[in-house]
């Protein structure tokens, strides 16, 4: 694990594009040695809801696009799109994606999909965001939302890492949204952010799943225990982890929505496969 502050490489005035659906990069910023985040400039044509995800790549040596699945991490106001990256080392994508540098192109499909979306929710009093690893990426989106908070009371963010430096990039978004010109005093006084650790000494500790089910959650938050009529949720982590916390969800009584069909919690994949 890295320990030293993140590097961050920005671009002033991005060059213009080459390829057919390629967008130049204009920042990036290493967390730690499997995580990272960078900008990239924004097709004009592109409309997103906050939370959607997206294709994203390189060219491939056999002159195909190699594609993922990623979350934009930043608002549908934002003029450019940013992504929170894992580094799988032996991944097809990540492991050259992670040595993209300013002023590079990367190759972006703009088709914007996802449940991860206010539409899919009905209306609430309070918001839960539950996460672990880079699933922190879509509520990267949320969170910088002015509907999160004109739609909620509260807001209540949860991600939990293995250790603390995985936390960095979602500690640092957190702080700079109170003094956010935009958003600044709506999350005032509504947002909780709640960051835990599994194997490594902080403040909070334990998975998410845990710290719902034996209720220290809410008594460390102040907040009534989750129930169907005030509470709405959405989940994005391993699969392991969405099916763990889809069934305490609906142990509280919370049901499972999609776009065509709001309730009270949706679930979307941070990843396909068990992990690295
Ligand atoms: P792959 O061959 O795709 O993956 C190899 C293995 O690495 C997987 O089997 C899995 O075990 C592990 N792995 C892959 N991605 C992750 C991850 N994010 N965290 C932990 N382990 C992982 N990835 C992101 O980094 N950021 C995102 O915002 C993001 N959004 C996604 C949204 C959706 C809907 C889906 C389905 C996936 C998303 N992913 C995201 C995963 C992403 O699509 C790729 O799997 C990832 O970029 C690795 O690509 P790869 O080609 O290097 O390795
Ligand atoms: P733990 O350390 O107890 O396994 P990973 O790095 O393996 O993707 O995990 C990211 C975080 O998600 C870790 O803190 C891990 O806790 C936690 N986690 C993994 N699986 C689950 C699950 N099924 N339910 C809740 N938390 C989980």
């Amino acid at each position: 694990m890295t320990e030293a502050a993140p590097m961050t490489d920005t671009a002033e005035r991005p060059a213009k594009p080459h390829l057919p659906d390629a967008q130049i990069v204009t920042a990036v910023t290493h967390w730690t040695d499997r995580l990272f985040s960078f900008r990239v400039t924004r097709p004009r044509s592109l409309r997103f809801r906050s939370g959607e995800f997206v294709m994203i790549g390189l060219m491939g040596d056999t002159g195909k696009p190699l594609l993922r699945a990623y979350s934009i991490a930043s608002p549908a106001w934002d003029e450019e799109l940013e992504f929170y990256s894992i580094k799988v080392p032996d991944g097809p994508l990540t492991s050259r994606l992670q040595h993209i540098q300013v002023g590079d192109e990367i190759i972006l499909r703009p088709k914007p999909v996802g449940t991860l979306v206010h539409d899919a929710l009905l209306p609430g009093k309070r918001l839960w965001l539950l996460s672990t690893g880079t699933g922190f990426a879509p509520f990267a989106s949320l969170l910088r939302e002015p509907e999160t908070y004109e739609k909620y009371d509260q807001v209540i963010m949860m991600h939990t890492c293995r250790e603390v430096a995985e936390l960095e990039y979602g500690r640092q978004l957190v702080a700079s949204l109170e003094g956010d010109p935009l958003i600044g005093e709506m999350v005032a006084g509504k947002l909780h952010y709640y960051p835990t650790t599994t194997r490594e000494e902080f403040h909070h500790r334990g998975r998410v799943t845990d710290n719902l089910s034996s209720g220290k959650v809410f008594a460390d938050l102040g907040l009534p225990k989750m129930n169907p009529a005030e509470d709405r949720a959405m989940v994005c982590g391993s699969l392991a982890f969405n099916v763990d916390v889809k069934t305490l969800l609906e142990g509280f009584g919370l049901r499972e929505g999609a776009n065509s069909e709001p309730k009270e919690f949706v679930v979307e994949k941070a990843f396909v496969g068990d992990g690295i």
